[in-house]
């Protein structure tokens, strides 16, 4: 962070109201942020976490078909489920709200209306399927009909769950409406256009500006779109479900705005509702109109252009023309890989999935929070397995930190009358063999560089170097001989575990206010973090004086996870496992719909060819192409193929793949492609080159 900024603005993806939040969800987006505004809070600065619920989308009304209920109760139900389950999880927001009230309305209204007013919309119209007896126009998922592609006879009007095949409804063969099973007609209908490609400089240089303090992964999707030139998004549909358009006038009837155009928004609207709540209405521009606020947005990494390219925009139009009244845009968009489960992907649909509800009805959230923190996916996907939690519940929080805890608490209760028995100076405590400084400046930086498993892992190694001092100085020894020395020691002992109570806070707030209770404060950690307060700073020094009295007992910190705590959750995954392997199975049946008889001499046509991969490199402006130089006896070719997403340009190159080297030549974003290299799609959407094994094969056809 090269700028200093007054205060903070947090913000968390709003989750969709349709579904209990799962631990992909903390792990990416929460967990993270909370951390970080816990961390924020500790040294004293001004920050706020503002959060919600993302009730409107297509999506959310399919439920509500599917059951018979209203959009508006799949909402209530799902919003009232996971503001509960983030409260118990310690996700310690300042505002949870809902786009369904009355504020985000008019605040996402307010914006259409600005931006519809300085004529920045286009307004085109489109031909759309309508559903004559249900008097709807379809969106893309409530149409159905036969995939162009594999011939599945129920495929959706945006993807075929069968081949995996990205749809237009209008490809579909047979079309039908999923309201009323009638043949949907096709009408006129006119929408609203964000010319995306009007801020097309702006953005290039919002991106620009940041290249050096976002995540790779942050700049490369922007860029990826930036240099494919921006294309007018419409940012309204025919949907009963969500804002409907503030204009009077016959064309907008019907309509409401598009779910992405006004989520983000939401958070805006939400830091209004927040500063109402806090008495002052104004409250909220000092986080979002003051150039010394900073904002910084946790994400997933499938959000990132929402956040990168489309909310800057809304805003860079509002801003258009205005000198009061502006908007800032954010500062960072920390976007988290994902973690995956027992080695999958989480997926909903697949119920293949530990929400985080039902997770906290077993295990206490800070055992969660910790695991959860030491596997974030930070640069890359990460995976969440029982064993793991396991591991770190009973080695490194029960064994190591909670171990030397009680221990330190006991021991002083039952031999020093409860009374930490001895002074420590500077001098003492800075000799231990702790550079104090350095740690909390690493842990600081680690933080404020958004790296959450670093600060966990330097925090966890503090609790294993005081756990390590109480076993080697063996007090319960030394007592019998110099009852100073013991006495010593224990002070060191109780200093340090004053020292973790704080070091360990931001990541697992509810044990270390029970720390600090154990020590004999009154109030919690919670209740000492304020504005200007440096708590953090405290925890560098030897802060309890001798004669400080501890509160005169103590409780476990964790209990150890057994191996039979753990078996329903293995059964379950192990039943997960063989559901989706026969649901796999079951498709891969389906999926033998073969194609229509040819003859041989078809076949023969095919010119199938053994290549090597000379060399291997990435497509500019084409984010799923690679490029390929191949061997094929004495010739080279030049080859695309869109498998950049599963495999990195160094893994193919002496690589042995099948060729099919007859087809006619192509180019694709301006480069020639001189045959095909064959590949196979397998779980989740991922892709195998075909390699066939063999000496001497290079160039030889395939017969
Ligand atoms: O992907 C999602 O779950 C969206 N509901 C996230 C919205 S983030 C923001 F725009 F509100
Ligand atoms: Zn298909």
């Amino acid at each position: 962070m090269s700028k200093s900024f007054k205060r903070t603005l947090v913000t968390t993806a709003l989750p969709y109201a349709n579904g209990p939040v799962h631990l992909g969800h903390l792990a990416g987006v929460y967990l993270p942020a909370d951390i970080y505004v816990r961390f924020k809070r500790l040294c004293g600065h001004e920050v706020i976490h503002i959060g919600g619920s993302d009730e409107h989308g297509v999506p959310i009304t399919i439920t509500a078909d599917r059951e018979g209920i209203t959009p508006q109760d799949v909402v209530d139900r799902y919003h009232a489920m996971n503001a509960d389950a983030f409260r118990r999880c310690g996700i310690s927001f300042d505002y949870y709200g809902r786009t369904s009230s009355t504020r985000h309305h008019e605040t996402a209204r307010e914006f259409f209306l600005d931006i519809e007013q300085k004529g920045i919309f286009v307004r085109k119209s489109e031909k759309l399927f309508f559903d004559a007896k249900a008097g709807r126009f379809l969106s893309d998922r409530y149409v159905t009909g036969t995939c162009p592609i594999c011939g599945s006879t129920e495929a959706n009007g945006d993807q075929c769950e069968q081949c995996g095949s990205h749809l237009s409804p209008l490809e579909l063969i047979d079309p039908k409406s999923k309201l009323s099973d009638a043949k949907p007609e096709l009408r006129e209908t006119l929408h609203w256009y964000f010319p995306l490609g009007r801020f097309q400089k702006q953005l290039e240089a919002y991106v620009e500006a940041h290249n050096e303090s976002w995540r790779q992964n942050v700049v490369n999707y922007s860029r990826t779109w930036l240099n494919q030139g921006l294309a007018d998004r419409a940012i309204t549909r025919d949907l009963s479900w969500g804002i409907s358009l503030p204009l009077d006038e016959e064309a907008a009837n019907g309509k409401v705005l598009y779910v992405w155009f006004d989520a983000v928004l939401g958070y805006i609207s939400f830091t209004r509702e927040w500063a109402e709540l806090q008495g002052d209405a104004e409250r909220w521009k000092r986080y979002w109109q003051d150039p010394e606020s900073r904002i910084v947005n946790f994400i997933g990494k499938d959000n990132v252009v929402f956040h990168t390219l489309m909310f800057p925009a809304i805003l860079m139009a509002w801003n258009e023309g205005r000198t009061e009244g502006r908007y800032e845009l954010a500062d960072n968009v920390p976007a988290s890989e994902f973690m995956n489960f027992e080695g999958r992907k989480f997926s909903k649909s697949r119920n293949y999935a530990v929400y985080l509800g039902e997770f906290l009805d077993r295990f206490p959230a800070d055992t969660l929070r910790y695991s959860i923190a030491m596997n974030y996916p930070e640069n890359k996907d990460s995976d969440f397995s029982w064993s793991d939690f396991q591991n770190r519940t009973n080695g490194e929080l029960a064994d190591t930190l909670g171990n030397f805890i009680k221990r330190s608490v006991d021991f002083t209760n039952s031999r020093f009358e409860g009374v930490v028995p001895a002074e420590i100076s500077s001098e003492a405590w800075n000799s231990l063999g702790i550079d104090w400084p350095e740690s909390i400046r690493r842990l600081s930086e680690a933080y404020e560089g958004f790296h959450f498993r670093e600060a966990a892992s330097l925090t966890m190694e503090i609790a294993r170097f005081a756990n390590r001092f109480l076993t080697e100085a063996e007090p319960w020894k030394t007592i019998k001989v110099d009852r100073q020395a013991a006495a010593h020691t224990m002070a060191v002992s109780l200093n340090l575990c004053h020292t973790l109570s704080l070091l360990f806070y931001p990541l697992i707030p509810e044990t270390c206010n029970r720390i600090h209770g154990m020590l004999g404060f009154e109030e919690t950690i919670d209740s000492l973090v304020q504005p200007g307060a440096a708590v953090w700073d405290r925890a560098a020094l030897a802060g309890l004086e001798k004669g400080h009295r501890l509160k005169g007992s103590s409780e476990i910190l964790f209990t150890k996870i057994e191996q039979k705590d753990l078996e329903p959750e293995l059964e379950k995954i192990a039943r997960l496992l063989a559901d989706a392997e026969r649901r796999e199975a079951v498709a891969v049946q389906e999926k033998v719909t073969f194609k229509p008889e040819i003859g041989f001499e078809d076949f023969q046509k095919i010119d199938l060819r053994v290549a090597r991969v000379l060399e291997c490199e990435p497509v500019r402006k084409a984010s799923k192409l690679l490029k390929m130089k191949l061997q094929v006896g004495a010739e080279e070719r030049q080859v695309l193929s869109g498998i950049a997403e599963h495999y990195k340009p160094d893994e193919m190159v002496g690589k042995q793949v099948l060729l099919v080297a007859n087809l006619a030549e192509r180019t694709i974003r301006g480069e020639l492609s001189q045959g095909m290299i064959l590949a196979v799609e397998g779980v989740d959407g991922r892709l195998f080159v075909v390699e066939p094994q063999g000496d001497g094969i290079i160039g030889n056809p395939v017969e």
